[in-house]
C-alpha cells in the first residue's frame, strides 16, 4: 500500500503576523486518489496549498514526494516536482490571450532563435483545447471572458503540465452543473492514470461525488481523515465547525407585496433580448440558467453599468433611466457582483474601507468623517456576516477567499437596500456562513426588500426562491412559481434556445 503514496506533508506549520494560519497539519495523497480538504473559511486549506506549490514557505514540518523529502522554495521546483496548483484566486493575465495565459512562462520559440513562435503556441493551444468543446478561442483575450470561462482556462492550462500531484483549490465555485460534470469527467480520467488530486471546495454535494477521501482541518489544525463512503455531511460538517449545524435553510415564507421594480422589453448589446419580469418586496426572486445565459450581464444593465439599448425600468412604478452605478444606488438598488476580486475588492485597503465605502454617505458630515460611526458599522456587519479577521485594519486581501467575499455582501448590506441584487452570493463561503447569508436574505424579505438571487447552485436557488427566473443564451425561457421548482423543470428551461 505504502508504495503508492505520493506525496507527504508533515507538522506543517505556518504563521503570519497575529495569525496562526497552520499548527500542526498533515496531510498524504496516494496515486489515482482525489484527496478533498475540507474546513471553514480562514481554516488554512489555500495556505497549505500554497506552501505544496512553492508560494509560502512553511516555518516548520517536512514535504515528502515519493518517499524523498522535497524541498519546495519557488513555484517552478513545485513543478518540478509534477505539481501543478489551480489557486483559489484566478492568475490569469487579463491582457493576454487564453494561448498566452496557458505558455506563460514556457512558449515555445522560432527554431534557432528568442522570439516566440505565436503561430505554433496558438496551435498548441487549439489543440489542447479543442477536446474540451469550448466557446472561445486561443486568441481570444482573457478579459473578454466570463469568470467561468477563466476557471476552464485555469484548469486546462493546469492540465497542461502533465503533472502527478494536481491541486484544485475551489475549481468549481463559478462553473454550472454541466461544466462540473465535465471536470468530473477528466479528473476521473486523471485518476485512472495514477495522477493524485487535491480538491478544496464547499460543495459538500461535489466532494462526496467525487473525492475518496476526505481531510479535515478546523482553525489550522489537523482534526481527521474519512473515506468519503464511510462518512456523512453531518459527521463532515461537526468535525469542520466543531459542533452540530442543523437547518442551514431557514427560509420562511410571507406574503410578496406590492412590485418594486419592473423591466419591459430589454435589449442590450448583441446579446440580451427582449427581457421582461418584475420582483416584489418582500420576496426572493431567483435566477437560473447555465453559465452564459447572461444573468450578470442582465444585472450589470439594471445597476447601470452597460447601457440598455432598448426597453423600459420601473423602480416602484417610475420609469427611470439607469446611468451608472451612483444613480442605482441612490434608487435603492445595490448590486453583490460575482467577480469579487476584480468588480468589489480593494485588496490593499483595510476592512474597515472595504465594508464602509459605499455607505459613506451616512457618516460623512461635510467632509469630516465621522470615525466612531465608521468603526460601528464596521463592527456591526463584521459580526453580522462573521468575518474572521485579526483586526478592522486587516488588509482585505490577507483574509481568505470565503471572508473576503463576506467582507463584500457586508458592504453593500450596510447601504440598507431596498432592491438587493445578489451574483453568486455564497460563492467559496462555507456551511457555516451560507447558513448566515441565507438567514440574513430572510430577514431582509421580511422586512420587505426584495431581492435578486443569482446562483448556479440548483438546491440553494429551489430552497431560497419563491420564484425562479430561468435564462438561456440571453433571454428569458421560463419563470417558476415556487411550488414547481425541480431541478429537472429549471434544467429544461436552461437548455433552450442553446443551439440558436
Ligand atoms: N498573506 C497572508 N497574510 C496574513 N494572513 C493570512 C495570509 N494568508 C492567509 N492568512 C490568514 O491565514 C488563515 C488561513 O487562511 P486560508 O486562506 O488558508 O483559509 P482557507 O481555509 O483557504 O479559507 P477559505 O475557505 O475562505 O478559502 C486566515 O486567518 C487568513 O486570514
Ligand atoms: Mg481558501
Amino acid at each position: 500500500m505504502s508504495e503508492n503514496i505520493l506525496l507527504k506533508m508533515n507538522h506543517i506549520r505556518k504563521e503570519f503576523p497575529g495569525v496562526l494560519a497552520l499548527k500542526d497539519v498533515s496531510f498524504e495523497l496516494k496515486a489515482g486518489e482525489v484527496h478533498a480538504l475540507l474546513g471553514e473559511n480562514g481554516a488554512g486549506k489555500s495556505t497549505l496549498i500554497k506552501i505544496l506549490g512553492g508560494i509560502y514557505s512553511s516555518d516548520a514540518g517536512e514535504i515528502v514526494i515519493n518517499g524523498q523529502v522535497a524541498t519546495i522554495d519557488k513555484v517552478q521546483d513545485a513543478q518540478t516536482h509534477g505539481i501543478s496548483v489551480i489557486h483559489q484566486e484566478l492568475v490569469l493575465v487579463p491582457h493576454m490571450t487564453v494561448a498566452e495565459n496557458i505558455y506563460l512562462g514556457r512558449e515555445p520559440t522560432k527554431r534557432g532563435s528568442r522570439f516566440v513562435d505565436f503561430k505554433k503556441m496558438n496551435r498548441d493551444a487549439k489543440e489542447i483545447l479543442d477536446p474540451f468543446n469550448l466557446d472561445f478561442k486561443p486568441t481570444d483575450l482573457v478579459s473578454n471572458l466570463t469568470i467561468a470561462q477563466q476557471q476552464m482556462v485555469e484548469i486546462i492550462k493546469a492540465l497542461s503540465f502533465n503533472a502527478r500531484i494536481l491541486v484544485m483549490d475551489e475549481p468549481t465555485s463559478s462553473l454550472s452543473e454541466k461544466d462540473v460534470d465535465f471536470l468530473f469527467d477528466n479528473i476521473r480520467k486523471l485518476k485512472k492514470a495514477n495522477v493524485g488530486i487535491i480538491y478544496i471546495s464547499h460543495r459538500m454535494s461535489e466532494l462526496m461525488q467525487i473525492a475518496d477521501r476526505i481531510t479535515v482541518i478546523r482553525d489550522g489544525e489537523y482534526i481527521g481523515t474519512r473515506s468519503s463512503n464511510e462518512t456523512n455531511n453531518d459527521e463532515l460538517i461537526a468535525m469542520m465547525v466543531g459542533r452540530q449545524l442543523t437547518n442551514y435553510y431557514t427560509r420562511t415564507f410571507g406574503n410578496p407585496q406590492e412590485k418594486v421594480l419592473e423591466v419591459k422589453n430589454l435589449n442590450a448589446g448583441s446579446f440580451l433580448k427582449d427581457i421582461s419580469f418584475h420582483l416584489n418586496s418582500g420576496e426572493i426572486l431567483g435566477f437560473a440558467g447555465l453559465v452564459g445565459a447572461g444573468r450578470s450581464e442582465l444585472m450589470k444593465c439594471i445597476f447601470g453599468i452597460d447601457p440598455i439599448t432598448s426597453g423600459e425600468i420601473y423602480v416602484e412604478n417610475e420609469m427611470v433611466t439607469i446611468k451608472n452605478p451612483l444613480e442605482a444606488t441612490k434608487l435603492g438598488i445595490a448590486l453583490v457582483p460575482e467577480s469579487r476580486k476584480s468588480e468589489a475588492l480593494f485588496p490593499e485597503q483595510s476592512v474597515q474601507y472595504n465594508i464602509t465605502i459605499k455607505s459613506l454617505d451616512e457618516f460623512i458630515k461635510g467632509i469630516r468623517v465621522n470615525h466612531s460611526k465608521e468603526g460601528a458599522i464596521t463592527r456591526e456587519y463584521v459580526e453580522k456576516m462573521d468575518v474572521r479577521t485579526p483586526s478592522f485594519n486587516q488588509l482585505v486581501g490577507k483574509l481568505s477567499g470565503g471572508n473576503q467575499q463576506k467582507v463584500v455582501v457586508g458592504r453593500w448590506l450596510a447601504t440598507k437596500p431596498k432592491i438587493l441584487i445578489f451574483d453568486e452570493p455564497t460563492r467559496g463561503v462555507d456551511v457555516g456562513a451560507k447558513a448566515e447569508i441565507y438567514s440574513i436574505m430572510n430577514d431582509l424579505v421580511k422586512e420587505g426588500v426584495a431581492i435578486i438571487m443569482i446562483s448556479s447552485e440548483l438546491p440553494e436557488v429551489i430552497n431560497m426562491s419563491d420564484r425562479v427566473v430561468v435564462m438561456s443564451n440571453g433571454r428569458i425561457t421560463g419563470c417558476l412559481p415556487r411550488e414547481d421548482l425541480t431541478q429537472e423543470k429549471i434544467m429544461h428551461y436552461a437548455t433552450q434556445f442553446v443551439f440558436t
